[in-house]
Protein backbone atom coordinates (compact mmCIF):
# COMPACT_ATOMS: atom_id res chain seq x y z
CA UNK A 1 0.00 0.00 0.00
CA UNK A 2 1.16 3.53 -0.55
CA UNK A 3 2.82 5.77 2.05
CA UNK A 4 1.91 9.24 2.01
CA UNK A 5 3.92 11.99 3.48
CA UNK A 6 1.97 14.66 5.06
CA UNK A 7 3.42 17.95 6.17
CA UNK A 8 2.09 20.84 8.44
CA UNK A 9 3.72 24.07 8.68
CA UNK A 10 4.69 26.14 12.03
CA UNK A 11 6.39 29.17 13.31
CA UNK A 12 8.13 30.77 16.20
CA UNK A 13 9.62 33.35 17.54
CA UNK A 14 12.96 32.66 19.48
CA UNK A 15 16.48 34.29 20.61
CA UNK A 16 20.13 32.38 19.86
CA UNK A 17 23.38 33.50 20.08
CA UNK A 18 26.57 31.53 18.98
CA UNK A 19 29.40 31.36 21.79
CA UNK A 20 31.87 28.56 22.80
CA UNK A 21 32.92 28.65 25.84
CA UNK A 22 36.39 27.26 25.44
CA UNK A 23 37.13 29.76 23.16
CA UNK A 24 37.88 33.64 24.20
CA UNK A 25 35.92 36.82 23.15
CA UNK A 26 38.41 37.30 19.66
CA UNK A 27 38.03 33.63 18.73
CA UNK A 28 34.32 33.59 19.12
CA UNK A 29 34.13 36.90 17.44
CA UNK A 30 36.26 35.51 14.17
CA UNK A 31 34.24 32.29 14.38
CA UNK A 32 30.59 33.63 14.72
CA UNK A 33 30.86 37.60 13.76
CA UNK A 34 27.74 39.23 14.86
CA UNK A 35 25.95 35.82 15.71
CA UNK A 36 27.90 35.79 19.30
CA UNK A 37 25.22 38.84 20.57
CA UNK A 38 22.05 37.87 21.62
CA UNK A 39 19.49 38.32 18.74
CA UNK A 40 16.51 36.52 17.36
CA UNK A 41 14.48 34.86 14.68
CA UNK A 42 10.85 33.93 12.77
CA UNK A 43 11.86 30.09 12.54
CA UNK A 44 9.45 28.42 10.14
CA UNK A 45 9.13 24.45 10.40
CA UNK A 46 7.77 22.20 8.31
CA UNK A 47 7.25 18.96 9.96
CA UNK A 48 6.50 16.43 8.16
CA UNK A 49 4.96 12.97 8.61
CA UNK A 50 4.72 9.24 6.62
CA UNK A 51 1.95 7.05 6.91
CA UNK A 52 -0.35 4.76 4.98
CA UNK A 53 -4.21 5.53 4.86
CA UNK A 54 -6.57 4.41 7.05
CA UNK A 55 -9.24 2.93 6.18
CA UNK A 56 -11.69 3.85 8.53
CA UNK A 57 -10.63 7.49 8.25
CA UNK A 58 -8.91 7.88 4.65
CA UNK A 59 -6.86 9.83 6.49
CA UNK A 60 -2.65 8.97 7.56
CA UNK A 61 -3.04 10.64 10.85
CA UNK A 62 -5.40 13.88 11.58
CA UNK A 63 -3.74 16.85 10.76
CA UNK A 64 -4.93 18.40 13.71
CA UNK A 65 -3.61 15.79 15.58
CA UNK A 66 0.02 16.78 14.57
CA UNK A 67 -0.92 20.34 14.94
CA UNK A 68 -1.54 19.95 18.89
CA UNK A 69 1.75 17.52 18.98
CA UNK A 70 3.73 20.28 17.56
CA UNK A 71 2.59 22.90 19.31
CA UNK A 72 2.69 21.65 22.51
CA UNK A 73 6.83 21.01 22.02
CA UNK A 74 6.92 24.64 20.51
CA UNK A 75 5.05 26.09 23.67
CA UNK A 76 7.48 24.38 26.18
CA UNK A 77 10.74 24.64 24.72
CA UNK A 78 10.68 27.27 21.35
CA UNK A 79 8.32 29.95 20.86
CA UNK A 80 9.45 32.88 22.68
CA UNK A 81 12.37 31.23 24.21
CA UNK A 82 15.69 31.88 25.03
CA UNK A 83 16.79 28.87 22.79
CA UNK A 84 20.14 28.58 24.59
CA UNK A 85 18.64 28.80 27.87
CA UNK A 86 15.13 27.39 27.86
CA UNK A 87 15.59 24.79 25.89
CA UNK A 88 17.36 21.38 27.11
CA UNK A 89 18.60 20.35 23.43
CA UNK A 90 20.79 22.96 23.52
CA UNK A 91 22.33 23.08 26.92
CA UNK A 92 25.42 21.27 25.36
CA UNK A 93 24.95 22.07 21.28
CA UNK A 94 24.07 25.67 19.74
CA UNK A 95 20.92 26.60 18.29
CA UNK A 96 22.30 26.24 14.82
CA UNK A 97 19.72 25.86 12.47
CA UNK A 98 20.62 22.02 11.49
CA UNK A 99 20.38 21.57 15.80
CA UNK A 100 17.24 23.04 15.52
CA UNK A 101 15.61 20.09 13.05
CA UNK A 102 18.05 17.65 15.04
CA UNK A 103 16.05 19.07 17.67
CA UNK A 104 12.27 18.52 16.52
CA UNK A 105 13.55 15.29 15.44
CA UNK A 106 14.47 14.51 18.90
CA UNK A 107 11.01 15.93 20.64
CA UNK A 108 8.47 14.18 17.99
CA UNK A 109 10.30 11.06 16.78
CA UNK A 110 8.65 9.13 20.02
CA UNK A 111 5.12 10.76 19.28
CA UNK A 112 4.72 11.05 15.32
CA UNK A 113 5.97 8.66 12.37
CA UNK A 114 8.40 11.34 11.24
CA UNK A 115 9.50 12.31 7.92
CA UNK A 116 11.40 14.99 7.35
CA UNK A 117 12.12 18.00 9.25
CA UNK A 118 12.75 21.51 7.67
CA UNK A 119 13.72 24.66 9.47
CA UNK A 120 13.71 27.99 7.92
CA UNK A 121 15.93 30.55 9.90
CA UNK A 122 15.19 33.36 7.74
CA UNK A 123 14.59 33.29 4.03
CA UNK A 124 17.97 32.46 3.10
CA UNK A 125 18.86 29.50 5.37
CA UNK A 126 17.15 26.40 6.26
CA UNK A 127 18.14 23.09 6.96
CA UNK A 128 16.52 19.71 6.44
CA UNK A 129 16.65 16.77 8.86
CA UNK A 130 15.43 13.06 7.73
CA UNK A 131 16.93 10.74 10.57
CA UNK A 132 20.17 9.55 11.04
CA UNK A 133 23.80 11.01 10.92
CA UNK A 134 23.50 13.82 8.02
CA UNK A 135 21.41 17.00 7.62
CA UNK A 136 21.46 19.33 4.95
CA UNK A 137 22.27 23.08 4.89
CA UNK A 138 20.45 24.92 2.65
CA UNK A 139 21.31 28.65 1.60
CA UNK A 140 19.72 30.78 -1.16
CA UNK A 141 21.49 33.25 -3.06
CA UNK A 142 20.53 35.80 -5.91
CA UNK A 143 22.63 37.19 -8.88
CA UNK A 144 21.30 38.50 -12.13
CA UNK A 145 21.61 38.01 -15.57
CA UNK A 146 21.13 38.62 -19.12
CA UNK A 147 20.89 36.12 -22.21
CA UNK A 148 18.84 34.98 -24.84
CA UNK A 149 18.18 31.57 -25.85
CA UNK A 150 18.91 31.49 -29.47
CA UNK A 151 20.33 29.33 -31.51
CA UNK A 152 22.53 30.76 -34.59
CA UNK A 153 21.82 27.68 -36.80
CA UNK A 154 17.95 28.20 -36.97
CA UNK A 155 15.93 30.93 -38.30
CA UNK A 156 14.53 33.37 -36.52
CA UNK A 157 11.03 32.23 -36.55
CA UNK A 158 12.09 28.30 -35.88
CA UNK A 159 13.90 30.14 -32.15
CA UNK A 160 10.64 31.87 -31.99
CA UNK A 161 8.85 28.61 -31.83
CA UNK A 162 11.14 26.75 -29.75
CA UNK A 163 12.40 29.19 -27.13
CA UNK A 164 9.42 32.31 -27.53
CA UNK A 165 9.90 35.30 -26.12
CA UNK A 166 13.28 33.95 -24.76
CA UNK A 167 14.47 33.76 -28.12
CA UNK A 168 14.50 37.59 -28.49
CA UNK A 169 17.36 38.69 -30.42
CA UNK A 170 18.54 41.92 -28.00
CA UNK A 171 18.29 39.47 -24.90
CA UNK A 172 16.51 39.54 -21.65
CA UNK A 173 17.05 39.34 -18.53
CA UNK A 174 15.99 37.29 -15.38
CA UNK A 175 16.61 37.71 -11.08
CA UNK A 176 18.05 34.28 -10.34
CA UNK A 177 18.04 32.88 -6.91
CA UNK A 178 19.80 29.60 -6.01
CA UNK A 179 19.45 27.25 -4.04
CA UNK A 180 22.40 25.37 -2.26
CA UNK A 181 22.42 22.10 -0.60
CA UNK A 182 25.05 20.58 1.51
CA UNK A 183 24.54 17.17 2.93
CA UNK A 184 26.90 15.99 6.12
CA UNK A 185 27.32 15.58 9.67
CA UNK A 186 27.28 18.56 12.23
CA UNK A 187 30.22 19.74 13.88
CA UNK A 188 29.97 18.48 17.31
CA UNK A 189 31.55 21.71 18.44
CA UNK A 190 29.77 25.26 16.29
CA UNK A 191 26.62 22.80 15.25
CA UNK A 192 27.03 23.16 11.13
CA UNK A 193 27.51 20.97 8.59
CA UNK A 194 29.33 23.78 7.17
CA UNK A 195 30.53 27.33 8.05
CA UNK A 196 28.10 29.75 6.37
CA UNK A 197 31.08 32.49 5.66
CA UNK A 198 33.06 29.64 4.41
CA UNK A 199 30.01 28.73 1.71
CA UNK A 200 29.91 32.51 1.13
CA UNK A 201 33.36 33.01 -0.07
CA UNK A 202 32.86 29.98 -2.57
CA UNK A 203 29.74 30.53 -3.61
CA UNK A 204 30.38 34.28 -4.39
CA UNK A 205 33.66 33.64 -6.05
CA UNK A 206 31.27 31.84 -8.70
CA UNK A 207 28.53 34.05 -8.84
CA UNK A 208 31.41 36.69 -9.49
CA UNK A 209 31.90 34.95 -13.20
CA UNK A 210 28.05 35.30 -13.86
CA UNK A 211 26.19 38.18 -11.88
CA UNK A 212 25.25 41.24 -13.95
CA UNK A 213 26.54 39.70 -17.25
CA UNK A 214 25.14 39.16 -20.70
CA UNK A 215 25.60 35.14 -20.52
CA UNK A 216 25.80 34.48 -24.24
CA UNK A 217 28.53 36.73 -24.56
CA UNK A 218 30.52 37.43 -21.22
CA UNK A 219 30.63 34.06 -20.21
CA UNK A 220 32.88 31.78 -22.11
CA UNK A 221 30.80 28.50 -20.86
CA UNK A 222 28.07 30.09 -22.85
CA UNK A 223 30.41 30.31 -25.84
CA UNK A 224 28.80 27.53 -27.69
CA UNK A 225 25.88 26.54 -25.60
CA UNK A 226 22.84 27.97 -24.79
CA UNK A 227 22.41 29.73 -21.21
CA UNK A 228 19.47 27.61 -20.93
CA UNK A 229 18.43 27.10 -16.60
CA UNK A 230 19.88 23.55 -17.33
CA UNK A 231 23.15 24.39 -19.02
CA UNK A 232 23.28 27.45 -16.17
CA UNK A 233 22.81 24.24 -13.49
CA UNK A 234 25.89 22.20 -15.37
CA UNK A 235 27.74 25.26 -15.18
CA UNK A 236 27.23 26.01 -11.39
CA UNK A 237 27.60 22.50 -10.82
CA UNK A 238 31.05 22.06 -12.67
CA UNK A 239 32.30 25.20 -10.93
CA UNK A 240 31.22 24.17 -7.44
CA UNK A 241 31.50 20.63 -7.00
CA UNK A 242 35.14 20.92 -6.98
CA UNK A 243 35.12 22.92 -4.39
CA UNK A 244 32.42 21.72 -2.13
CA UNK A 245 32.61 17.84 -1.87
CA UNK A 246 29.67 17.55 0.10
CA UNK A 247 27.49 19.48 -2.29
CA UNK A 248 24.09 17.83 -2.96
CA UNK A 249 22.24 19.99 -4.88
CA UNK A 250 21.43 22.85 -6.49
CA UNK A 251 18.24 24.56 -7.07
CA UNK A 252 17.46 27.93 -9.42
CA UNK A 253 14.49 29.60 -9.41
CA UNK A 254 14.91 31.29 -13.20
CA UNK A 255 11.08 33.45 -12.04
CA UNK A 256 8.85 32.46 -9.44
CA UNK A 257 7.10 30.26 -11.57
CA UNK A 258 10.05 28.26 -13.27
CA UNK A 259 12.01 26.21 -10.82
CA UNK A 260 14.63 23.69 -11.84
CA UNK A 261 16.99 21.65 -9.94
CA UNK A 262 20.06 18.98 -10.51
CA UNK A 263 21.34 16.35 -8.42
CA UNK A 264 25.21 17.01 -7.58
CA UNK A 265 26.11 13.89 -5.65
NI1 LIG B 1 20.69 33.74 14.48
Amino acid sequence: MNDFIITRKFHFSASHRYYLKNLTYEENLKLFGKTIFEHGHNYKVFISIKGKIDNNTFMVMNISEIKEMVNEVIDEFYDHKNLNLDNPFFKEKLPSTENISISFWHFLNDKLNLYQVKTYENDEIFSIYKGGSNVILGRVYRFSCGHKLYNEKLSKEENFKLYGKCSNENGHGHEYKLEVYIEGEVDKETGFVMNLNELDKIIFEVLEEIDHKFLNYDVDFFKDKLPTTENLLLFLKMKLKPKLKNLKKLRVFETENNIFEIECE
